[in-house]
């Protein structure tokens, strides 16, 4: 009898020359602020094209924390926040001091969209943060017109959008700021780590000094070893020449990955997609371009009830998986107790919640893992729409 598979939701895709880049790091003297942090910049920057300007930090929680801090959100400003996403787009209006109003999604994609977001603009709103959610970009000409007509800022989440694209142009340089993840389930990996994107060099220079302490001068642009000047507060939310180095080398595989991932996502998604009860998040807009980080299925009708039933059994079935995400944030304790639940009714939010389930579509896939990925979540859940 052939042993059980083990598929996991996500593996990072780490080869021989991601091991070599990180050695030749440790095998030098300079394991911070050097040029792998530059090349990861400058070659990202090319990745996502028109012009952009890159900040490498720490984490996307950081590259967010930085946008509220650089553009002086606080206090009294209202930010307007998708209900469903993970609680990091959150917490960072949060550390500022702003008040997040949460905003139901499309049930069609989990994203916002300016119609959802229109009735939620108050006086005291400053900024809308928009998530590309499991990859589907969000429809941002709009989201844009509607954030121009009442000025205010627009701060992308793009944590597991890089290689989402909106009418070809990449997630992250619609708004007035991008922020990217790269920690180990995601596109592409640094262990922990981020991106701060902005289409403005003046913003990018500026983040660059709040990321480090808020210093005049790099460690490259010194006249004198150790000397520099302090003109603003800052933090430390650099990332090391290790990280650096492991993210140009993952870079290189970039276009592969998305390849993998798209192909994956297909396979999947036809088999699915006939059957009752079931729905996938995806966008049928032929300007958007889905960046495939996973395969979430709705479950609805008599299934609404049996999500937890279904991945326990495919789960046992040796295939993981994962929710996008487990509460909406506005749900989750910290929220709940601050801000309480009246005005925050999330209907679609919840429902992603209770019902979907996320299925694996990354590279670590090799093509018997799909078909048995196929076959295996359609005979489960067919087994229960006719129990
Ligand atoms: C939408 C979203 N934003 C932000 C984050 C936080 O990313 P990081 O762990 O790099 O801070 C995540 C992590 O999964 C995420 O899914």
């Amino acid at each position: 009898m052939s042993a059980a598979p083990n598929i996991p939701f996500a593996r990072p895709w780490v080869t021989d020359d991601d091991r070599k880049a990180v050695l030749e790091v440790l095998d030098g003297h300079i394991l911070t602020h050097g040029p792998q942090g530059q090349a990861f910049e400058t070659e990202f920057a090319q990745f996502l094209g028109d012009g952009a300007f890159c900040v490498s930090v720490s984490s996307c929680m950081a590259a967010l924390h930085l946008a509220y801090l650089h553009f002086r959100i606080g206090p009294g400003d209202e930010v307007i926040v998708p209900a469903q996403t993970h609680v990091a787009t959150v917490h960072a209006v949060e550390w500022v001091g702003a008040t997040p109003v949460f905003v139901d999604c499309d049930p069609r994609t989990g994203n916002l969209t300016a119609e959802k977001i229109a009735p939620h603009i108050t006086a005291r709103t400053k900024a809308i943060s928009v998530v590309h959610f499991v990859g589907i970009p969000c429809q941002m000409p709009a989201i844009m017109a509607l954030a121009s007509r009442y000025g205010l800022l627009v701060i992308e989440d793009c944590a597991i959008a890089v290689g989402s694209r909106y009418q070809g142009r990449h997630v992250g340089l619609f708004g007035d700021a991008g922020c990217f993840s790269f920690y180990p389930v995601k596109h592409l990996t640094t262990g922990e780590g981020g991106m701060f994107v902005s289409r403005h060099r003046e913003v990018a220079e500026a983040v660059g000094r709040l990321r480090a302490f808020g210093v005049d001068r790099s460690y490259t642009e010194r006249s004198m070893p150790g000397m520099y000047d302090v003109p603003s507060l800052g933090l430390n939310y650099r990332m090391s020449e290790l990280q650096a180095a492991l993210g140009v080398a993952q870079l290189r595989r970039v276009h592969e990955n998305l390849d993998r991932r798209r192909t994956n996502f297909a396979r999947l998604k036809s088999a699915f997609v006939h059957m009752p009860h079931v729905s996938i998040l995806d966008s049928d807009d032929p300007c958007s371009t889905n960046s495939h980080y996973c395969l979430s299925l709705v479950l609805d009708g008599p299934l609404a009830k049996r999500r937890d039933e279904a991945v326990a059994k495919i789960n046992g079935a040796g295939i993981g998986t994962s929710v996008y995400y487990p509460k909406p944030v506005s749900q989750m304790i910290y929220y709940r107790n601050k801000y309480g639940e009246a005005g925050h009714a999330v209907p679609e939010a919840s429902r992603l919640s209770r019902q979907s389930m996320a299925l694996p579509v990354g590279p670590h896939l090799r093509e018997e893992d799909i078909g048995y990925i196929a076959k295996t979540v359609a005979t489960i859940i067919g087994g229960l729409t006719h129990e």
